[in-house]
């Protein structure tokens, strides 16, 4: 028998990449899923806790069919994004916000809580196990990281799950929507709300997304890529897009954003906001009610997918708001994107290298 050697770096690189799927053509990306190498997953048990997690080239999840995940909802997601920097480092971007929100959506639904450094380990883990997918620099890309929590395992009641899973997918990514700065049209959904005033709006709970796929599917059909949900309530104050936050600007320059307990916490949002602050800008972070969306000079949506994408129009029944021209928008997306690219000194320190 041969002795065993160690592996050197680029054997055991062409060893973990040998099965792989192959590389994207990096221009074509656009906000799909784009097949990786390896998924990182840890296990929770009453006993043991955490595991010590496991990266596989296995990406099914095979779980009990009476899972609380499937029957009632208890499942969380995260996403985030790593870059290919100009000095050819690779960074993940704010990702303690992510961890943070996840902990807060994991008490809520009372799930055992990824603790932080458990989250940048996987997270870390499933970058450089993929490294080869990050979009190299240059191509406007970038590796989005779904990290996702969910309660598994045979349960008839309705109570704790008996067995939790952590895992984390990456997959590179382009442009969620026309890419850059390209404003899309927003309609106004009637007839169907987001979240409840003092339901789990806030948190990032898998089940507040199934609701909203047949509104959009609808809003699509007429034309409008994106749909604007208001307050639950009263239907008079604006609460966030589908999968982005509402970031508006007022005639007098003001950076405006709502607040509600229903809106979902964009981590961009708050590095847009912390950014716009830095730049002089005046920042409200308040409700907004809808008769202001008229009087706005400039309105975007906020958000890890969407970065920060101008919106043209926002329509409700027959009335139609549109904007022209996202001076303030475009300062702010160079900005963040600048800093995500590495081209930017990172000044509130929110990225990380892997
Ligand atoms: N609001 C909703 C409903 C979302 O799904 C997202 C996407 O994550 C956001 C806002 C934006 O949040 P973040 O900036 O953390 O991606
Ligand atoms: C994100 O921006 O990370 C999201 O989770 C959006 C997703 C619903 C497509």
């Amino acid at each position: 028998r041969r002795a065993s050697r160690p592996l050197s770096r680029a054997a055991s690189r062409r060893r973990l990449y040998a099965t792989a799927p192959p590389l994207p053509e990096w221009e074509t990306l656009g906000f799909n899923a784009t097949p990786t190498a390896r998924m990182i997953r840890y296990n929770w048990s009453a006993e043991r806790g955490w595991d010590a997690g496991e990266s596989s080239p296995e990406f099914t999840v095979t779980i009990h069919g009476l899972s609380n995940v499937l029957h009632y909802g208890q499942g969380l997601f995260e996403g985030l994004k790593a870059f290919h920097c100009k000095d050819g480092l690779v960074r993940v971007f704010n990702s303690h916000a992510n961890a943070a929100r996840l902990q807060s959506g994991a008490e809520r639904l009372a799930m055992p809580v990824v603790p932080p450094e458990l989250f940048d380990e996987a997270v870390d883990r499933c970058i450089r196990d993929n490294v080869e997918y990050v979009p190299p620099y240059g191509y406007g890309g970038a590796m989005y990281l779904r990290p996702f929590l969910f309660g598994h395992g045979e349960k008839l009641g309705l109570g704790a799950a008996p067995h939790y899973s952590f895992c984390v997918i990456a997959s590179p990514v382009g442009a969620y929507y026309k890419g850059g700065l390209e404003p899309i049209d927003a309609l106004v959904v009637e007839g169907f709300d987001r979240a409840a005033p003092r339901g789990v709006g806030n948190i990032k709970a898998a089940g507040n997304y199934a609701p909203d796929v047949l509104p959009s599917i609808l809003a699509k059909e007429k034309g409008y890529p994106v749909c604007l949900y208001l307050d639950a309530a009263t239907q008079t104050y604006v609460e966030e897009f589908s999968t982005s936050n509402f970031i508006g600007v007022t005639a007098e320059g003001t950076v405006v954003t709502p607040t509600s307990p229903s809106i979902l916490p964009s981590c961009t949002k708050g590095v847009v906001l912390e950014t716009a602050r830095r730049l002089g800008m005046r920042v409200e972070e308040r409700p907004v009610s809808f008769d202001e969306v008229g009087g706005l000079k400039e309105v975007a949506a906020c958000g890890t997918a969407v970065v920060l994408t101008p919106i043209s129009s926002v329509t409700r029944g027959g009335t139609v708001h549109s904007y022209a021209g996202f001076d303030t928008i475009a300062t702010l997306y160079n900005a963040i994107t600048s800093v995500q690219q590495g081209e930017a000194n990172d000044a509130l320190g929110i990225t990380r290298v892997v």
